[in-house]
């Protein structure tokens, strides 16, 4: 009864995994605090998801995005930015579509002048600017076009809603300046509104922007933009998933069971409690070993339940897979960063402190200062007394204990 095809665990960024777990506080402050604000016409500031690659970054802005569309926002398609791409060409673009897609040019246009008009000119204005002089200011033209967007949003009683995914692509400083400014200037904007009494007043227009990126983005907007930047975005670093999450998300399987369709008809899949425990030391927190053992241990076997033999299978069959994922965490750290790493995780859990490390490495506390922040940055570990090693992946990984696949349980089968 279970398949490939009715399998729920998806690797990979481009779905929402139906088995979601964790990210409450990001999800509920969007819900909570963003979006009401901005609908009523308060300012609040952009959101930045900032974490190493496979963290979830995109898949919580996508799944934020369809809670968004299901509540009735204008929500445009999510624009990821390739490697040195020009942020404001790509992003009037999306605007474009979209205006088209909504068959919303001759409201938007009739409020902006033209507003296609104004895209083709940003567009014509970054490729075409060794010919002539372009139109207008690209940036500035697309956040006239972008406000123009959000007052027929307004209008409607709807929120627009924004996402760029891959943000510390923008490589050159003066592109990451005209994004930041580009999308400031329209946060920070104002329309004339009415409250609650019908009164006229002045309130923001209602617009959601959210980036999300490798932690090397922050580094340049603040280059780019400085103190502004911090002032406009609110940055949330995303880490591993806390293990009660991950068992929460899989509360289903050990209850009523997750419930599937097959060639028979409807039908229900658990899985027993062990198999769930030994799911959860082997993904160590990481949400993409989390899909990836999920699937692999689904597909293990085709029965009603999922054993301990089944997540066995499952991760002797992506074992490999498993090793690179949580080798590309390690490859990416700069050489300081991961002589650190290495003192912290030489030390007994509850000596390791800056001083100890530092020690270890012919270093004074505030030499190793930056270095752990920037591994704090990456949420690989927390600072406090004793610091924390957060990525239980890294720390398996360096210790030796990976992948954590026991051989017994795989006999028999
Ligand atoms: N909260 C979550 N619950 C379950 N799976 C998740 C969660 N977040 C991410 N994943 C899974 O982890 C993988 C990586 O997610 P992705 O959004 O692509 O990471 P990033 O954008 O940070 O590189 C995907 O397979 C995704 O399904
Ligand atoms: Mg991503």
């Amino acid at each position: 009864m279970r398949s490939t095809l009715n399998n729920p665990f998806v690797p990979g960024s481009d779905t929402v995994p139906e088995v979601w777990a964790g990210r409450g506080e990001e999800i509920s402050d969007f819900h909570r605090q963003v979006r009401p604000r901005r609908l009523a016409g308060a300012y609040e500031r952009g959101r930045v998801l900032i974490g190493e690659p496979g963290i979830g970054k995109s898949v919580l802005a996508s799944r934020i995005a369809a809670e968004a569309r299901e509540a009735g926002d204008l929500v445009l398609p999510s624009l990821r930015i390739p490697r040195g791409g020009d942020p404001i060409a790509l992003l009037a673009g999306v605007v474009a579509d979209a205006v088209s897609a909504y068959s919303l040019g001759e409201r938007v246009g009739s409020m902006a002048t033209g507003l296609l008009d104004r895209i083709t000119a940003i567009r014509a204005g970054v490729t075409v600017t060794l010919q002539g002089a372009p139109a207008g200011v690209p940036h500035r033209e697309l956040t006239l076009a972008l406000s123009a967007l959000a007052r027929t949003a307004m209008d409607d009683g709807r929120l627009l809603v924004v996402h760029i995914d891959e943000v510390q692509n923008v490589d050159r400083t003066e592109h990451m300046s005209q994004l930041l400014v580009a999308l400031g200037d329209v946060m920070a904007e104002t329309a004339e509104g009415t409250d609650a009494a019908g009164n006229p007043h002045e309130r923001h227009l209602p617009v959601a922007v959210t980036l999300t990126g490798l932690w090397s983005f922050v580094d340049g907007a603040t280059r780019a933009a400085g103190a502004t930047f911090a002032r406009r975005f609110k940055a949330y670093h995303l880490g591993p998933l806390e293990d009660v999450d991950i068992r929460t998300a899989l509360a289903p399987f050990t209850s009523d069971g997750w419930p599937i369709l097959t060639d028979d008809g409807p039908a229900v899949v658990t899985a027993s409690a062990d198999a769930v425990q030994m799911l959860l030391e082997a993904v160590c927190g990481d949400p993409f070993l989390f899909q990836l053992v999920g699937q692999a241990a689904w597909n293990a076997s085709t029965g009603p339940v999922i054993d301990r033999a089944d997540v066995a299978a499952g991760i002797r069959e992506v074992a490999t897979e498993m090793t690179h994922h949580a080798e590309r965490t390690l490859e990416r750290l700069p050489r300081a960063e991961r002589d650190l790493l290495d003192a912290l995780l030489s030390l007994p859990g509850e000596q390791r402190t800056l001083t100890a490390a530092g020690r270890e490495l012919g270093k004074t506390p505030q030499q190793v200062a930056t270095t752990a922040k920037r591994l704090e940055m990456r949420s690989i570990i927390r600072r406090g007394r004793p610091i924390a090693v957060t990525s239980r992946v890294t720390e398996a990984l360096i210790g030796g204990r990976w992948p954590t696949a026991p051989d017994e349980d795989a006999r028999g089968r």
